[in-house]
């Protein structure tokens, strides 16, 4: 790969060797010795915890040598566009920047064939706008195979807002190519027809004691802007009417597990003290997120050939 900007173009073999390079640096399996230095910049022009710092450690766990970018005094505040701060890390040396930006496929124009003379540097998507969440859909990916061994025939929900939610557009796809079943549920005033193609809606009481995984969405407030729903949003009714309290905890599977990408609005998504509970992967997601993104920035870095790898 010489881009890692979307989950589409990969192929299920790739998505299984992914997870198997994942699983094997999980289980601490030696990094690839560099022959050159190669350099890193995360570049985050929204706001994140989770995936810059798991991008920053995955980088200096594979030896990568990390060029900080602050989003807050840089050139993009004075006007500077993506194109020419990518033009810049390049000319900089630069390899591979990260890239979280709020304007859905931002990454289209750098990796255009047209430019690739002048932008020699490779694109990570750390999150593009409500389009694309690649590194956290593989990270799910990993977490789900970790659990059960598989996705055939899985029945996993995906519950809550999903129009705004582009981790739930990346796992919704993979997922169906996997061969899981996906169900959705949540407001019917965050969810599109566009949807049906991918699975079917229920209400959430129809999937609790039916789903091997319940993937809670994140209520995306900043994203709600002219939304009248939020003006409407009681977060109390929420967590009645799409929370996981107790009542439908108790009513899972044995083995079904809980998902959220994080960060969690305790008590609405997801009751304050289930957020820890044994059927919450909330944390394990978060540490396998590490070692997915080493395995990610590891095929760009082999498909650029950087740091003498092939
Ligand atoms: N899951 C996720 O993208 O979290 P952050 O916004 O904290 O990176």
């Amino acid at each position: 790969l010489s881009h890692f900007v979307n989950v589409e173009n990969l192929s299920t073999a790739e998505v299984l060797a992914l997870i198997e390079r994942a699983e094997y640096f999980k289980n601490g399996g030696a990094t690839p010795k560099l022959s050159q230095p190669v350099y890193a910049t995360n570049i985050f022009l929204e706001n994140s915890s989770r995936t810059r710092t798991s991008f920053e450690m995955a980088e200096r766990k594979l030896g990568l040598t990390v060029i900080p970018f602050d989003s807050e005094h840089s050139s993009t505040k004075k006007g500077e566009t993506l194109y020419d701060t990518s033009l810049t890390m390049a000319a900089l040396g630069v390899d591979l920047e990260v890239i979280r930006h709020p304007q859905n496929e931002y990454y289209q124009e750098l990796i255009h064939p047209d430019n690739e003379h002048h932008l020699q540097i490779g694109v990570i998507n750390g999150g593009d706008g409500s389009g694309q969440h690649p590194s956290q859909c593989m990270l799910d990916m990993m977490t789900i195979h970790e659990h059960f061994g598989h996705f055939k025939d899985l029945k996993v929900a995906i519950v809550g807002d999903i129009s705004n939610s582009r981790v739930a557009k990346s796992d919704m796809e993979l997922l169906t190519r996997l061969g899981a079943q996906v169900y959705f549920s949540g407001p019917s005033y965050w969810y599109d027809s566009e949807f049906n193609q991918y699975g079917e809606y229920q209400e959430l009481d129809q999937l609790v004691n039916q789903v091997d995984v319940m993937m809670l969405l994140r209520v995306q407030h900043e994203r709600h802007e002219g939304d009248p729903n939020e003006q409407k949003f009681d977060a109390k009714k929420y967590h009645e009417d799409y929370g996981i309290n107790q009542r439908r905890y108790a009513d899972l599977k044995e083995q079904a597990i809980i998902m959220h990408p994080g960060p969690i609005n305790r008590g609405v998504e997801l009751a304050d003290e289930l957020v820890e509970a044994p059927k919450s992967m909330f944390y394990r997601q978060m540490q396998n997120g590490v070692f997915m993104r080493m395995a990610m920035l590891e095929a760009v870095m082999r498909g650029r050939k950087l740091g003498g790898l092939e």
